[in-house]
């Protein structure tokens, strides 16, 4: 077995992946150059930027190891062709949503980015070169890969080997999944190229957690995976709502189903539902699969998991409007947090969003906060009914100011700096009578003790007026 030495890397993706991704790698390998590359120039142009605070991910402790291995092992450009020729090995980091028409529209996943970047590196690259899927797809999709890439083989006599390597970071603790992953798992069928990329690993992994499978186990781990980890987030979200009715407090049942090992302790927060561009998606991929697969209860079965989701989204909404006596319009509203999660600027499929447009629609006037998502995401992710109402909302990343002659206040992201708050100073801006839902269960009623404020909280049973 000839294991290839891989020298040079080629990410094609400098998204929320791609950058992090390999980041870590160049950190960890300096004997590696890494090339991230995109057709994204403004994307890359921020990946350069002098000043780390201006890096398009926004994500703890990326801009430390950017600042310390950007120009030494890492690059960042658009010269996507001479970075393919160079390279030993090509990641394939690119988007794949879910499909908005055609065949499969709303379900399967699009693979047209990872379709276009196979071509780019069938035509540029030279000699033998290891193509490791990192995007999440289908299963199967290796097999058209290996299709791409065999029929530009025999031309300029470069050869493929095609590997799966799915990425399980989560954003906000990018960093210290990648350097401390639960598990590296690698699909693939031939040994020299799996070991290649194990090799990579382990210049910083332990080699009991690098598995490898065949091509399809690995696709398909990852969809499961993700699968699996909404399906918790759904099922702890429908007992929340169950609790709120009968007196139970979600912190509770949590800490007891918890303790019993085969269930464990994390995942089990309730919040207004799961956002973040890749749980909705890869588990309508699951569903357009099953079906595909000729397994309609199956895909029946994964398909409910949305809809927990969606309803606990829509429950929250509701009840939001349902305190302030049916009718929210022209009061104000504070929305604390805008992300989909904390300690990202990430906003795709954020709950926020469908609160925030339906409460805009009830004509709510809406003082919206994050620490790190800005303006025009705010103004593109509310579209149509932010542009047109661009005066019913207001945003900003400074807490100051926000609160005055407000009638409800509305945490989404669990935010450090919101379980700071000095509830009894922001108590005396509101206008009464004024509510305070906290959706992520992150304040302590304690601290409201002393403040004549209404309190929601998401699991908690008697939430009382
Ligand atoms: P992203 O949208 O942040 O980044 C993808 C990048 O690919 C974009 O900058 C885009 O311009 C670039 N791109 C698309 N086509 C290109 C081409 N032909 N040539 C060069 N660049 C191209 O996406 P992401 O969040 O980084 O996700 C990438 C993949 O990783 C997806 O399949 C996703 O499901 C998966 N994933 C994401 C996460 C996450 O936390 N975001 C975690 C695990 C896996
Ligand atoms: C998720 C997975 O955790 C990663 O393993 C995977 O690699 C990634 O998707 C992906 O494929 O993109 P991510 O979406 O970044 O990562 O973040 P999570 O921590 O999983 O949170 C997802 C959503 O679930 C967030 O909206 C979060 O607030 C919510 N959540 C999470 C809860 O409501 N409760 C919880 O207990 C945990």
């Amino acid at each position: 077995m000839n294991v290839k030495n891989i020298k040079t890397i080629c990410c094609i993706g400098a998204g929320y992946v791609g950058g992090p991704t390999m980041a870590v790698i160049a950190d960890n390998c300096p004997h590696i150059n890494v090339n991230v590359v995109d057709v994204n120039e403004e994307r890359i142009q921020l990946w350069n930027c002098k000043d780390l605070s201006k890096l398009p991910i926004f994500e703890p402790g990326l801009s430390d190891i950017v600042g310390r291995v950007r120009g030494r092992n890492l690059f960042f450009s658009t010269d996507i062709e001479s970075s393919i020729k160079n390279a030993d090995m090509v990641f394939i980091s690119v988007n794949t949503p879910t499909k908005i028409k055609g065949i499969g529209a709303g379900k399967a996943s699009d693979i047209s980015w990872v379709e276009e970047c196979t071509r780019q590196v069938a035509k540029y690259s030279v000699g033998e070169t290891i193509v490791v899927e990192k995007s999440t797809i289908p299963v199967k999709t290796a097999e058209a890969v290996k299709s791409i890439l065999s029929s530009s083989d025999s031309e300029k006599g470069s050869s493929f080997s095609v590997l799966s390597n799915p990425e399980f970071l989560a954003e906000g603790t990018a960093i210290n999944d990648l350097q401390n992953p639960d598990r590296i798992l690698i699909g693939g069928e031939h040994s020299s190229s799996i070991e290649a990329l194990k090799n990579i690993y382990l210049n910083w992994v332990n080699q009991d957690k690098i598995i490898s499978t065949n091509l399809w186990s690995s696709e398909l781990s990852k969809l499961t995976a993700n699968a699996f980890l909404a399906q918790r987030i759904s099922s702890i979200n429908s007992i929340s709502a169950l609790c709120e009715v009968t007196g139970a407090n979600i912190d509770e049942v949590k800490r007891a189903i918890g303790l019993d090992k085969r269930i464990g302790d994390k995942f089990l927060n309730a919040g207004p539902g799961f956002g973040g561009s890749c749980f909705k998606k890869d588990i309508l991929n699951l569903t357009y699969l099953c079906e595909h697969f000729g397994l309609p209860v199956v895909s029946n079965y994964w398909e409910h998991v949305i809809s927990m989701n969606d309803w606990q989204n829509y429950r929250i909404y509701k009840m939001v409007i349902d305190k302030l006596f049916g009718n929210v319009s022209k009061k104000k509203i504070v929305i604390l947090g805008f992300s989909f999660k904390a300690n990202t600027n990430d906003t795709r499929e954020s709950p926020a969003i469908s609160i925030c447009k339906n409460l805009l629609n009830e004509g709510a006037f809406l003082s919206i906060h994050d620490p790190q998502v800005n303006r025009i995401q705010v103004t593109s992710d509310l579209g149509d009914i932010g542009e047109e109402n661009n005066s019913n909302w207001s945003f900003s990343n400074d807490l100051e100011d926000i609160f005055d002659n407000a009638d409800a206040i509305v945490v989404l992201t669990e935010w450090d700096i919101y379980k700071k708050i000095d509830w009894n100073s922001v108590n005396l801006k509101l206008r009464k009578p004024a509510w305070l839902f906290d959706t992520r269960k992150i304040i302590n009623p304690e601290k409201i003790n002393n403040c004549d404020l209404n309190f929601w909280q998401v699991g908690l049973g008697n939430n009382i007026l």
